[in-house]
């Protein structure tokens, strides 16, 4: 069987995204069936860079299948530090686990560490190019709360440029068409060209519009996706912090939305919301991380069993 790996948002097609997501919904609603599904697997998890929920979420979701893990959480303390190349790291590991699931700083780093990999290998996050089960977490989030995925007024905000959440997000939503995006984000910010002529290629009837301003594109929204600005990958502390606070979601802005729309974020969260928006209903972001987890489910078991859901 060929190894299948996911490393980029646009790897499975539509149709793949649907059956997983069936998946997910059975998983959710009754995961006493699926929780022996892994015994006797083992998924390692290798991460270059700060993880807290894609990290837990997938070792989460693999203990709940039964499986167990491995981690690598500092790659200081791992062969990485004594100048071992990515490719024999990731041979190495594939003869100890059934399922590598990577985080790198570096983009395109998955690419190359799935084409060594002997078995599939998850893409946690490359650099700032794509973070696909984030995609999968957020596309089964509006899935979930809204019932659809097409024909949505979706505004994305905040660091557009460094978000790698966005630049997979968006190409998967626009694959699917008839969406409007609003891309809210200070000019410094905005998505990259690439991004954004790469979007506008998929998919029928999009259309996208560029704005500065969060408090008028607001009103207009069926998902308002807000993201923090990645501190991480500025090149100096004062340009950081001149856009750090640009955006901040409040109760009182909240109130100028529409009644089904829902608040998302891939989390953490910096400033750009308010603590006291999370009692809103419309403010789903800690239930889309534990959604996150079950989409992980679904994606472990596709890739360890092909998609055979027996259970299901
Ligand atoms: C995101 C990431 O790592 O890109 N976090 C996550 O995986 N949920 C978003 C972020 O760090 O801002």
């Amino acid at each position: 069987m060929q190894t299948r790996n996911f490393i980029n948002s646009l790897d499975l097609s539509p149709s793949q995204y649907d059956r997983l997501f069936d998946l997910a919904d059975r998983i959710n609603h009754a995961p006493a069936t699926y929780a022996q599904r892994c015994q006797g697997k083992v998924m390692a998890s290798l991460f270059y860079e700060p993880s807290t929920r894609t990290r837990l979420s997938f070792e989460a979701a693999m203990l709940r299948l039964g499986g167990q893990i491995l981690t690598v959480a500092d790659p200081k303390t791992s062969s990485a530090a004594k100048g071992e190349s990515l490719a024999d790291t990731i041979r190495t590991i594939a003869g100890y686990a059934d399922l590598i699931v990577m985080r790198h700083p570096r983009e395109g780093a998955a690419q190359l560490a799935g084409e060594y990999s002997p078995v599939p290998l998850i893409n946690g996050g490359d650099g700032a190019r794509e973070h696909p089960t984030q995609t999968l977490t957020d596309l089964f989030t509006i899935r979930t709360f809204l019932g659809r995925l097409r024909g949505l007024s979706v505004g994305l905000c905040g660091d557009l440029r460094y978000g790698r959440t966005v630049h997979s997000l968006i190409r998967a939503l626009a694959r699917l068409g008839d969406q409007r995006f609003v891309l809210i984000s200070p000019d410094e910010l905005r998505l990259p060209d690439r991004v954004l002529s790469s979007a506008a290629a998929l998919g029928e009837g999009n259309t996208f519009e560029q704005t500065a301003s969060m408090d008028e594109a607001l009103t207009r929204c069926d998902v308002l996706y807000v993201t923090r600005i990645q501190k991480e990958r500025f090149f100096n502390e004062e340009d950081y912090i001149a856009l750090r606070d640009t955006y901040v979601l409040t109760a009182g802005k909240m109130q100028q939305a529409k009644p089904e729309m829902i608040v998302m974020h891939p989390l953490p969260r910096v400033t750009e919301i308010e603590a006291n928006v999370d009692d809103d209903p419309r403010a789903v972001y800690f239930e889309q991380a534990r959604l996150g987890m079950i989409v992980r489910m679904a994606l472990i078991l596709d890739l360890l069993e092909g998609g055979d859901d027996a259970a299901g």
